[in-house]
């Protein structure tokens, strides 16, 4: 990278994931909602999720309260890409297991630059919802 002190080549996403979790499922679906923050100067992509629970990890968005399934979602550069309620989501297809409050599922991001993340998401109960939540 040390191009004779030329830096235009240096930008890079910084991803960071918080918040994560899962509301305890009710059927052989479920969701996942997470936040993805880039400190980076380069804007990266979220191209897919696997996971132990599922063989098939879909990425949602919602438009007008249905929810259809997309390729990637964007992170922009120095921003963040929210996936919570009423938004977009992870979407776990056939789940394997009835996860319960108080479990955690492991989960890996795959982007279209940076390393895969992996994360361990607790499993909340199914009406928890952060933004309802605050000062917690
Ligand atoms: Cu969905």
């Amino acid at each position: 990278m040390a191009l004779g002190g030329c830096s235009a080549g240096d930008a890079e996403p910084r991803l960071e994931v918080s918040g994560a979790f899962i509301p305890q499922p009710v059927g052989d679906m479920a969701g996942g909602f997470l936040t993805v923050t880039n400190q980076g100067d380069a804007a990266d992509t979220l191209t897919s999720v696997t996971s132990p629970l599922s063989d098939d990890v879909q990425i949602h968005e919602t438009k007008n309260q249905k929810m259809r399934q997309v390729e990637s979602f964007d992170i922009p550069a120095n921003g963040e890409l929210k996936l919570q309620r009423g938004g977009n989501h992870l979407m776990f297809m056939g789940i394997k297991r009835q996860p319960k409050q108080g479990d955690t599922v492991e989960i890996e991001l795959h982007f279209e630059k940076s390393d895969p993340i992996k994360v361990r998401v607790p499993v909340e109960s199914r009406t928890h919802n952060p933004a309802t939540h605050q000062g917690d």
